[in-house]
């Protein structure tokens, strides 16, 4: 993995031995507790063709202050999975049973994945996710109302297939219940989300939802919402004038990372080249500044340990009891 770092800002890895239940995400660790609850912490890798490209100092903060942002934002919409937040990089959920489905809402044509609707619609493709679009439109132009693009979720690192209602309910991915609850949920979600970016002077363009089940079958919102890894955002007030240029519209514009390793080799298959420090700080930079736009909230990094891994160890054994976490693995 490209992120071995000294840099003491840095939290890489995240990895809690006391703690039971281990999953290594691209991005997050999460552990399973015995009692139903999940602890996500929220490391400061950065991920993109399926694979680590660097870890970005104060990213897992960022997405996390967020997350919780939006969370609180939306819990009269539908319930969410948060149960606390310890650390500014630790959720601590309720653990649910993750949907095979990830609910992309997309409220503009765009997009840059095999997936996205816009690439599929320069292949020619009117018929799409079981939505009828119309011919003659422009990169990045608002669709007449947000649509449902869903996705198969890749679990075991599998590569995600765009998916119809149809599929989903003839491949049983989820019930009838569970397709209409989810979907009005998304459209609500998307539909609040642009509403308080448009207040930040944002266009929240297109986002993902990961839905999970609790015992009880409710379909509660998981994993992370509204983050600039997880949606598309777009300065509102360039967006016409660029639009109108036939431009792309301004955004958080974190993917230099990503768009300077894939130059400089195949990015599915290469060693990653070392990335320039002054990348990694441009980049720590922009999710700043994500965080505050998004937020109206000044950024306050978190440096109060010796390093994030520390503060998380200590926030989780307060937070957990001793018993459970201890807060130096050197002396458990
Ligand atoms: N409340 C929850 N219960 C169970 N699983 C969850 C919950 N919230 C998020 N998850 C899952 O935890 C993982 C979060 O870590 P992440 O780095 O995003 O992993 P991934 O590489 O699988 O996307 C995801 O697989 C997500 O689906
Ligand atoms: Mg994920």
């Amino acid at each position: 993995m490209s992120t071995e770092t000294t840099d003491p800002r840095i939290l890489a890895d995240a990895d809690l031995p006391d703690l039971p239940g281990r999953y290594s995400g691209k991005v997050r660790e999460n552990y399973d507790l015995s009692d139903g609850r999940r602890v996500i912490v929220a490391t400061d890798r950065l991920s993109a063709f399926d694979r680590i490209l660097a870890a970005i100092p104060w990213k897992g903060q960022v997405l996390t202050g967020i997350s919780r942002f939006w969370f609180e934002r939306t819990a009269d919409i539908c319930p969410n999975h948060v149960i606390a937040y310890p650390d500014p990089c630790v959720v601590v959920a309720r653990r649910l049973a993750i949907l095979p489905v990830e609910i992309v809402v997309r409220g503009y044509l765009a997009g840059t994945t095999g997936t996205s609707v816009l690439t599929l619609y320069r292949r020619g493709e009117r018929a799409m996710y079981g939505t009828r679009f119309p011919d003659g439109m422009r990169d990045n132009e608002r669709l007449p109302a947000p649509v449902i693009t869903p996705t198969s979720k890749a679990f075991d690192a599998g590569h995600d297939e765009p998916l119809t209602p149809d599929g989903i309910l003839s491949a049983g991915l989820l019930t009838p219940d569970q397709w209409e609850t989810v979907s009005a949920y998304a459209l609500a979600l998307f539909a609040r989300g642009q509403e308080l970016a448009a207040e930040r002077g944002l266009i929240l363009a297109d986002t993902k939802y990961e839905f999970g089940t609790d015992g009880d079958g409710r379909i509660v919102l998981a994993d992370e919402i509204h983050t600039p890894d997880s949606s598309r955002y777009w300065r509102a007030e360039t967006y016409p004038a660029r639009f109108a240029a036939g431009e792309r519209p301004e955004s958080f514009d974190k993917d230099f990372v990503r768009d300077w390793v894939a130059k400089r080799c195949d990015p599915y298959r290469d060693p990653i080249p070392t990335i320039p420090a002054d990348l990694i700080e441009q980049t720590s930079a922009v999710y700043a500044q994500a965080f505050e736009t998004i937020t109206g909230e000044p950024f306050r990094p978190d440096a109060s340990g010796p390093t994030p891994l520390a503060r998380v160890r200590r926030n989780l054994a307060a937070y957990l009891g001793r018993g459970e976490v201890s807060p130096d693995p050197e002396r458990p």
